[in-house]
């Protein structure tokens, strides 16, 4: 089964994920934003806390949205504000999921995110979830990217 990641990571932690899964034999597509976030953590809070709780599509810098030659498509996201985050919002909205398997993989501080996980359990039926708890800190939770 062909398989792409395409995530966004603003800190590293999908980072480390892709690199995982890169091991996994498992393509590689990151995200990047046109406009990038602030330095400073108190902005990226402020900034990315408002933008991602009000739901924000980002534009993003020369993403290839095609994805016809993947059987799997595994997206990654980090939770900003219990929600994922506006450049995989964008992501969401561009690529064409219809007749592959999709699996997200969301990290974050605390280890879960429910709203996240409604709103995608309820946009793709179907999907696996799969919730990381700040892999940069317990590598032991990649032992969950069971590929
Ligand atoms: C703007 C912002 C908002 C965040 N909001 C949450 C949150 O609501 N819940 C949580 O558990 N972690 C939250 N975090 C922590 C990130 O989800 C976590 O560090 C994640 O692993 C980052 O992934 P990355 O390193 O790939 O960017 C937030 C981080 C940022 C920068």
């Amino acid at each position: 089964m062909k398989s792409i990641f395409i995530y966004y990571s603003l800190s590293g932690n999908g980072d480390l994920v892709a690199s995982s899964l890169s091991d996994k034999g498992i393509d590689i597509r990151p995200v990047r934003l046109k406009k990038p976030m602030p330095k400073a953590f108190f902005l990226q809070i402020m900034k990315g806390g408002f933008l991602a709780g009000t739901g924000n599509r980002a534009k993003l810098d020369g993403f290839d949205p095609d994805v016809s030659g993947y059987d799997r498509v595994v997206i990654g996201s980090p939770i900003w504000n219990g929600r994922i985050v506006p450049a995989i919002n964008t992501v969401l909205d561009t690529v064409d999921l219809a007749g592959k398997e999709v699996v997200f993989i969301l990290t974050s501080g605390g280890g879960s995110a429910p709203k996240a996980e409604e709103r995608l359990k309820s946009s793709f039926p179907g999907a696996r979830i799969i919730m990381l708890k700040q892999p940069k800190n317990n590598e032991d939770e990649l032992s969950k990217l069971d590929f």
